[in-house]
């Protein structure tokens, strides 16, 4: 047995069988270690004559999550990733790939460069680049669909899904039962090879561009320029995989490099992986630490049944999490209850349920209108009307009926979480979850520490989010917190413009070319402009400065335009259809508000004007939670704005997209519109103090610390 000094892979040698093991933690990423690690394995394993096949394995719970991505923005690529798969390609001796875990990206380009593949029945493997803005640039385009058949393989690509290893016969040679039995099958495998079928190359396969191929690729081409409208490399990925029907092998590579290093340097490239990172990051929090002990969550309540309790109870049931929902009338709870219940029977239909399962979650959830029956839960969440006093009353019994160390928490939208903390004895126990609705569809969690919150009740509800499948983002108290108080002066613009003579539909039109899934007319009227309305209500210290605040949409709210639900609101609708069609009343209703409140109408509107005013002002309140600390860093802001709000990804958040146009930039664009715009500019479009500066330094959000 030989050993080699190469920490990040390991070496022996053992009857004939040289075994390359990736030890690599935590996922095995591709760095340099590893690809010099994998060269050397093969080159010894070549020169040693004691050794007649090679396997390449993994002492991880997965094969490979692929290419080192934080190797993506420099450093030292030799050698690089083609470099090594060329070199275990060509190998003399039989080299056989076994997965006991997921292959991911370069991880499954280093299976398909092997000669021989294994894994076990239930293990998946995947090509994600797609969702860092790139494409397989390791052979992955001309390796799979020479082993795969074409629509999985081009499915896989331009999708970046993980698939089942048992969905793709062609590409494993043995699939065992159970991952126990992998080492005992590989030996027999390896027993089973001969001279004739020892070495065999994928890249000896050829493949042809028949009519049904091209049938394929006509269909996935269409899909994809539905389903990833503003994408860049989903496109370049059929274009990559085109050329493994239609080139010889090695020039089918070329034409994948080509187009990888294309995708690489966009600025999209750039975002999603950004992206990537920024999402892991969230969950990196100074608040604590390793030695900060988690308190068990076992038994949850929530309180009210309505829109967002249901939502949140749902989230635990499903994951196996016992949840009481408490409302004060039976009424109301069967109710809620029962709109569950329908949410479940709708997702059966849809063949996303079994009845079983249904049955199974609805069996965790159970109702109470008695507060004694919340004596023993271990997180209670509260989420009541939008009122201070409402909520104050529910702290106050929480308080008395649950347990010591029961995390009671508030699904607050805007009210402070400090002043409901400070109603009961026990405030380091309280903190904000705030789900985003549908609560049991949406990915993001602001967890949001109060002034008092202890560091292991901040720990639980991050850990927590991750058993419920959130993504969990902490923030700090302010109104609105970090996601709504930021679309408050994206709001405010919009509807600003269309005081001064621009259409809901341009508004719209301008943001959803920029890639937000809808226009802030459109979501206002999904969402109900009643909502809006109220909010402004209860906001007069905040707005009263600004007559124009919301002018048209009050209005509309006044003339029972309340959006989507009522029929009518910035757009009108036909029964049952959730199409807007542009409304003439509304640009009068705008044209009469506009010459009571004494703003001059214009004709002269442009895109550009729409996007700095709704979009950088946005980016510019970012800053202002930034500077205050609402947010820790700039990356946790773009997690929320990807995830709560639907910022299209390949921008990866307003921060980076701010970062990627430049600060200075940015600050020059407000400042035009801010001057123009005289008095109001100057009341609202002022860049704040925090992206002055950081234009001025020539920095970033991303490289700011608070
Ligand atoms: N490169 C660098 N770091 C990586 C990485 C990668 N490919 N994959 C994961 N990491 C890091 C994460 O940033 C995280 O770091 P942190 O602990 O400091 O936050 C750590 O590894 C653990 O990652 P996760 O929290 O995501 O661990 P999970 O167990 O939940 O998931 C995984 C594991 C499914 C492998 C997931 O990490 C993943 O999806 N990774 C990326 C897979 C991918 O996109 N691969 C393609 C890379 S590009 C490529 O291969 C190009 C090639 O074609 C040339
Ligand atoms: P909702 O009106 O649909 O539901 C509130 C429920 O609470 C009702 O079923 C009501 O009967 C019940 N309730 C009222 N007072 C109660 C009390 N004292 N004890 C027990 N039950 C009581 O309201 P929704 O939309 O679910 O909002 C709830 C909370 O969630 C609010 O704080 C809101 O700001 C917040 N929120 C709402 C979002 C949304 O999009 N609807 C998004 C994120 C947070």
């Amino acid at each position: 047995m030989t050993e080699m000094e190469n920490k990040a892979v390991g070496y022996t040698v053992q009857q004939g069988v040289a075994t390359i093991t990736m030890q690599s933690a935590p996922v095995n990423a591709l760095s340099r270690a590893v690809r010099v690690g994998l060269i050397d394995g093969i080159e010894s394993a070549l020169s040693d004559d004691s050794v007649s096949a090679i396997v390449i394995t993994s002492s991880l719970a997965l094969f490979s999550g692929g290419a080192d991505i934080s190797e993506f923005s420099g450093g030292d690529l030799s050698p690089n990733l083609p470099e090594v798969l060329d070199k275990i390609e060509n190998a003399t001796k039989p080299v056989v790939a076994v997965l006991p875990g997921p292959a991911f990206g370069g991880g499954l380009e280093v299976a398909l460069a092997c000669h021989h593949r294994i894994t076990f029945a239930g293990n998946q493997v995947g090509l994600p680049e797609v969702n860092l803005g790139i494409l397989p640039g390791a052979g992955g385009t001309q390796r799979l669909p020479r082993l795969a058949d074409p629509a999985t393989a081009l499915t896989m690509i331009v999708t970046g899904k993980p698939t089942s290893v048992v969905k793709l016969p062609g590409v494993f040679d043995k699939i065992s039962d159970k991952p126990e039995h992998l080492l005992e099958d590989t030996k027999q495998y390896l027993a089973s090879l001969n001279a004739e079928n020892c070495i065999k190359r994928t890249s000896d396969i050829t493949l042809t561009m028949s009519e049904e191929v091209q049938g394929v690729f006509d269909a996935v081409t269409a899909q994809t320029k539905k389903a990833a409208r503003g994408f860049f490399a989903p496109l370049k990925c059929i274009e990559a995989v085109k050329g493994a029907y239609t080139l010889a092998f090695e020039d089918g590579l070329k034409h994948e490099g080509k187009l990888f290093m294309e995708c690489m340097n966009t600025p999209q490239a750039r975002a999603q992986q950004h992206f990537f990172f920024a999402e892991r990051a969230a969950g990196h929090v100074s608040d604590f630490d390793k030695s900060t002990p988690e308190r068990s969550i076992e038994k949850v309540a929530v309180i009210g049944a309505g829109t967002m309790g249901g939502g949140i109870a749902m989230n635990f049931a499903n994951a196996g999490i016992p949840v009481t929902m408490l409302e004060l009338k039976q009424e109301a709870l069967d109710k809620g209850l029962a709109l569950i219940r329908k949410n479940y029977e709708n997702s059966a239909k849809k063949g996303k349920l079994t009845q079983e399962q249904v049955e199974t979650r609805m069996a965790l959830l159970s109702g109470t209108t008695t507060y004694d029956d919340l004596a023993d839960v271990d997180l209670v969440i509260e989420a009541v009307f939008e009122k201070m006093e409402v909520k104050k009353t529910v702290f106050t019994t929480l308080d008395k009926v649950c347990k010591p160390g029961a995390i009671l928490a508030s699904n607050t939208s805007t009210l402070d979480v400090n002043e409901i903390a400070a109603c009961t004895s026990r405030p380091q126990d309280v903190i904000g979850l705030h789900f985003f609705s549908p609560a049991n569809v949406m990915k993001l969690l602001e967890v949001v520490k109060a002034e008092d919150t202890s560091a292991d009740v901040i720990k639980t509800c991050m850990k927590l989010a991750k058993r419920i499948k959130k993504v969990a983002v902490l923030v700090g108290v302010c109104f609105g917190f970090v996601g709504n108080r930021m679309i408050e002066p994206y709001g405010r613009e919009a509807n600003r413009l269309l005081l001064e003579g621009a259409s809901p539909e341009q508004v719209d039109r301008v943001l959803t070319q920029f890639g937000m899934p809808m226009g802030p007319f459109t979501m206002g009227d999904m969402a109900g402009l009643d909502i809006g309305y109220y909010v402004r209500q209860s906001r007069q210290a905040f707005i009263s400065h600004d007559p124009t605040y919301g002018a048209v949409a009050d209005r509309l709210v006044e003339k029972d335009r309340n959006g989507l639900k009522t029929g009518r609101g910035a757009y009108l609708y036909e029964a049952g259809s959730r199409v807007p069609i542009p409304d003439p009343e509304v640009l009068e209703i705008a044209k009469q508000e506009a010459a009571r409140l004494g703003v001059t109408q214009r004709d002269d509107i442009s895109d550009e004007e729409i996007l700095v005013r709704c979009l950088y002002t946005l980016i510019n309140e970012g800053a202002c939670i930034l500077e205050e600390g609402i947010a820790a860093k700039s990356s946790d802001i773009d997690v929320i704005y990807v995830y709560g709000y639907g910022f299209p990804v390949y921008r990866g958040g307003p921060m980076q997209y701010a970062d990627e146009v430049g600060l200075g930039e940015i600050v020059d664009k407000l400042s035009t519109y801010a001057e123009r715009l005289g008095d109001y500019g100057k009341m609202w479009l002022q860049p704040s103090d925090l992206l002055i500066k950081l234009a001025q330094e020539r920095s970033s959000f991303a490289k700011f610390k608070n």
